[in-house]
């Protein structure tokens, strides 16, 4: 029997990066996944993945700061796998990035949209199925830059500050139920994201691993890993916590 054999998993931004190494990480411990995401080919290439590596998979395009999205990949989700155990909230993107007076509204309020509002939703559509089921596991992913000033990047950073205390509030609130609330803070993880429009990837990683302590660039898996864990059995004593995952950088 497999770690998370007959568990639901719903996973935001699992047509790439973190979303990805996470998803097959579950499902190499036998998870039956949800994944969404704006990207479909990605989202498919993840669900091939993770049926590759012995879980199951279905794909959702979703729009994950759209309420009507969110409320119809979680029920849909739900319906199809047989309820939720596990959400995980990662989807995002970096943002409206630039000195405080040029950001315009709109690129702020967008920011917020797809980096925190998604994450209440994720909850909100949730949580009933959780609560339904007698428990479950929420882990959303914050960042070291909501842990630190991150000059420029004044959005991002506030967006992943917040989501620190919407974990701790939701997990005061959802202890009773059985339902645990986490988050992680990644570092520098490499992925499409932190590559951008890199073209020398071996070069990145060469560069990212002169930056911590632990010298080598943090991968999807060393996150997943992390998930995994804090959705698991072991961690049931676990709530309200942020985990750093950064190889040292912040140490
Ligand atoms: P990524 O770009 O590889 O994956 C992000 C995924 O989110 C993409 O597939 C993208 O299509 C999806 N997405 C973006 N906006 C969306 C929307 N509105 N609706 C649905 N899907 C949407 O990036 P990565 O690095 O895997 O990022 C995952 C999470 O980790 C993000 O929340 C990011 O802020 C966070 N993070 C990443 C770090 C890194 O170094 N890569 C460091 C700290 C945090």
């Amino acid at each position: 029997m497999k770690r998370f054999s007959g568990k639901t998993v719903l996973i935001t931004g699992g047509a790439s990066g973190i979303g990805r190494g996470t998803a097959i990480r579950f499902a190499e411990e036998g998870a039956k996944i949800a994944l969404a995401d704006l990207n479909t080919a990605g989202g498919l290439e993840t669900a091939g993945l993770c049926e590759a590596a012995g879980g199951e998979a279905i794909f959702i395009e979703t729009d994950v700061s759209c309420e009507q999205a969110m409320q119809d990949f979680v029920e849909s989700a739900a319906s199809r796998l047989g309820g939720i155990d596990v959400l995980f909230n990662n989807a995002g993107f970096p943002g409206a990035v630039g000195p405080i007076e040029a950001l315009s509204v709109e690129d702020w309020d967008k920011t917020f949209s797809v980096l925190v509002r998604s994450v209440f939703l994720g909850m909100k559509f949730s949580v009933p199925h959780m609560k339904q089921r007698g428990g479950g596991a929420i882990v959303s992913t914050s960042s070291i830059g909501g842990l630190r000033g991150y000059a420029f990047g004044h959005a991002y950073s506030a967006c992943k500050s917040a989501l620190l205390n919407l974990t701790r509030s939701a997990a005061v609130e959802l202890g009773r139920f059985n339902i645990r609330v986490n988050c992680i803070c990644p570092g520098q993880i490499l992925t499409p994201m932190a590559g951008g429009d890199h073209s020398d990837l071996a070069a990145l990683e060469a560069d990212m691993a002169t930056r911590q302590p632990i010298p080598r660039a943090g991968r999807p898996e060393d996150i997943g890993n992390a998930v995994l864990y804090l959705a698991s059995k072991e961690a049931g004593f676990i709530t309200g916590e942020i985990i750093t995952i950064d190889g040292g950088l912040l140490a």
